[in-house]
């Protein structure tokens, strides 16, 4: 695996620090990188109101976008067993590039995996199927 993979997973790792889960318990931590080469973090962070919960993969994309960096490349996620996005996620990340490297580690980095997004959400409904919309 090269190298910027590697040190993606590495920083997914330390941002899972941060992750407030006192009620799962299952900590996760993402890391994504910009075309621009710049690296934003997230981690899932849950609430009293369970539903009210954002896993990592939505805070650290959310972070991007919301400093404006749109032109996402990779995304790592890290989580104890190497759990893979949820659907939710998927869907959210589609929305910026269909076409972006997803990478799962458990936090040893033994389970190791990468996927384009497109192939973990096949078919995907994105900001295409709104284009030439007349009201
Ligand atoms: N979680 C994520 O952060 N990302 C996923 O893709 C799956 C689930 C979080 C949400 C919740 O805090 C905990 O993991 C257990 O579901």
């Amino acid at each position: 695996m090269e190298n910027w993979k590697m040190d993606l997973i590495k920083d997914a790792k330390i941002a899972r620090e941060n992750a407030y889960c006192p009620y799962s318990k299952y900590k996760v931590g993402a890391a994504l990188l910009t075309d621009s080469e710049k690296v934003f973090s997230g981690v899932n962070i849950e609430n009293a109101s369970y539903g009210l919960t954002i896993c990592a993969e939505r805070s650290c994309i959310f972070s991007a976008v919301s400093q404006g960096h749109l032109d996402i490349k990779a995304i790592a996620i890290v989580t104890k067993d190497g759990g893979s996005p949820c659907g939710a996620c998927r869907q959210v990340l589609n929305e910026f590039n269909p076409e972006m490297i997803v990478i799962t580690s458990d936090e040893n980095f033994k389970n190791i995996k990468e996927y384009k997004l497109s192939e973990l959400l096949i078919d995907a409904f994105g900001p295409r199927n709104l284009e030439e919309m007349t009201v």
